[in-house]
């Protein structure tokens, strides 16, 4: 039921602002354009975990760079975290209406036809997202909070005692079930991409007989490069790096 006396209590701004997170295609707005947020955030960590590959110097020494940002880099991770939580609780709340939807008799059932990608990757985007949550909150607590300086994690970078956090990283892909846990978690992370960034482009009113196929292409492309830029890391690391 819509509130009929928040008119008078509300600027027509602020409630057209608000009507944004009360509106289902609204809320789909919000969800794509923080998936499309995070997604600019997993390129951005690909990119800088890459320099795993040049070795423990280069990786410490991109730690640190990005730790030496002091107060602005809590401010970022404060950032992400918002991000994160929209994406989650719209995604959340927006699955739940369609579902209620449904369960009212409303949707087509099966495939819906061009330019719907009602597929498996779209019906289980819900369970992808959810096993991705679990994921992250694991992952920070393993690397971001995991032993540092005081367990005895002391790398030399450019002349000053920093984390190491390259032995970190390299001592847990020693484990073969963390490789092929994390390995299996980049394969459904792919899939997410791959169908969030179709689904934010079409929330967004993207759609287009020209750019549409283009969109598709570079959501696939998008997935591939994720998934095996963060597979090749914990299997290289397994296959040729010895801590
Ligand atoms: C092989 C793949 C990955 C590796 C080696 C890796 C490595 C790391 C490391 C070392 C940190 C700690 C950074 C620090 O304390 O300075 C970190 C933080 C983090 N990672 Fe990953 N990561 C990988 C994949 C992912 C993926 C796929 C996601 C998202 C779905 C992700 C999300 C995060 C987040 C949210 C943080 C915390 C960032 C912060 O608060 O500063 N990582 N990762």
């Amino acid at each position: 039921m819509q509130d009929t006396n928040k008119q008078s209590v509300v600027p027509g701004a602020i409630e057209s602002i608000l009507s944004i997170f009360d509106s289902t295609p609204g809320r789909k707005i919000i969800t794509g354009l923080s998936g499309l947020g995070l997604v600019g955030f997993i390129i951005g960590h690909l990119a800088g975990n890459l320099s795993l590959f040049f070795g423990k110097d280069a990786f410490n020494a991109y730690a640190e760079k990005l730790h030496s940002l002091g107060p602005l880099l809590y401010v970022i991770e404060l950032g992400l975290l918002a991000v994160f939580v929209f994406h989650i609780v719209f995604a959340i709340t927006v699955t739940a209406q369609n579902k209620a939807a449904r369960s009212r008799g409303y949707a087509v059932k099966g495939n819906a036809g061009k330019p719907s990608r009602k597929s498996l990757a779209s019906q289980s985007m819900i369970y992808t997202g959810l096993l991705l949550l679990v994921f992250t909150v694991v992952h920070v607590w393993m690397f971001k909070y995991g032993p540092g300086i005081n367990q005895g994690y002391v790398a030399d970078v450019h002349g000053a005692p920093a984390r190491d956090l390259y032995r970190l990283v390299a001592e847990s892909f020693q484990n073969i079930w963390i490789v092929l846990g994390y390995s299996s978690i980049m394969v459904l992370l792919g899939f997410h991409i791959r169908h969030g960034f179709w689904s934010a482009f079409q929330s967004l009113g993207a759609y287009h007989p020209k750019y549409t196929p283009l969109i598709y292409a570079a959501g696939i492309l998008l997935a591939v490069v994720l998934a095996v830029g963060f597979i090749a890391m914990p299997v290289y690391i397994y296959a040729f790096v010895k801590v």
